[in-house]
């Protein structure tokens, strides 16, 4: 029915905003899944282990986009088309934008190959609406590590890494400004919610798309 991915740097509230998100959707009666990437569906969470288990630091970047790339393949046949042909809302942690964001603007892949990547990858899917949570690199990385304990291989990343891939998700954004939403990670908790709920009212409403299921 439509597809609503969330994107941002590491440690910018994705996950708690999707949980909150999926609640007001349920509430107000449509049927939604909730999923993310790397990983999503059985056999590309054994991709995401190989992605981010930290004893593969001698992982080239060339077979990370490509693993990157396999598990959204997988996920998106196994897991993302069944649930929008049965008229869900679906809710992704990071899909297209990520890879463009990381391995393009931050690992220094050509950006046009990638497009094309994940154009085919995905099957031709694309978003009907992206919330990116904006965030300082240094607090994320902060809170990122005070949620997880144990750093993953990408979170290991220095510094200017991650700063490359902020600066990307933002030139990202500023291309496609009706389907990004850039959110500041910094508001409230609340706050992000609710202006999270405008968004994806408007897009529901736009769509015509507002079949409810009970
Ligand atoms: P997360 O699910 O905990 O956010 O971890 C996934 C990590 O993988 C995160 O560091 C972002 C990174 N990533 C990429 O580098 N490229 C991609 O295409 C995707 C989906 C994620």
């Amino acid at each position: 029915m439509i597809f609503i991915t969330f994107e941002g740097p590491e440690g910018s509230g994705k996950t708690t905003q999707i949980d909150k998100l999926q609640k007001y959707l349920n509430k107000t009666g449509f049927t939604t899944i909730k999923t993310r990437e790397p990983g999503g569906s059985p056999i590309a969470e054994k991709i995401r282990e190989l992605l981010l288990d930290p004893a593969n630091k001698e992982m080239a970047a060339a077979t990370e986009l490509l693993l990157y790339l396999a598990s959204r393949a997988q996920h998106v046949r196994d897991k993302i088309l069944p649930a929008l042909k049965k008229g869900k809302v679906v809710l992704c942690d990071r899909f297209n934008d990520s890879t463009l964001a990381y391995q393009g603007y931050a690992r220094g892949f050509s950006k046009e190959i990638i497009e094309k990547f994940n154009n085919f990858a995905a099957g031709g899917l694309k978003p009907d609406l992206t919330i990116y949570l904006d965030l300082d690199v240094k607090l994320g990385l902060k809170r990122a590590h005070k949620r997880a304990g144990k750093k993953d291989r990408l979170e290991l990343e220095k510094k200017a890494f991650h700063e490359k891939v902020r600066k990307g998700y933002l030139a990202i954004a500023k291309k496609e400004p009706g389907r990004i939403k850039i959110i500041d990670g910094l508001a409230s908790r609340e706050e992000i919610t609710d202006k999270i709920a405008v968004f994806v009212d408007r897009k529901l409403k736009n769509a015509g798309k507002n079949s409810r299921t009970c």
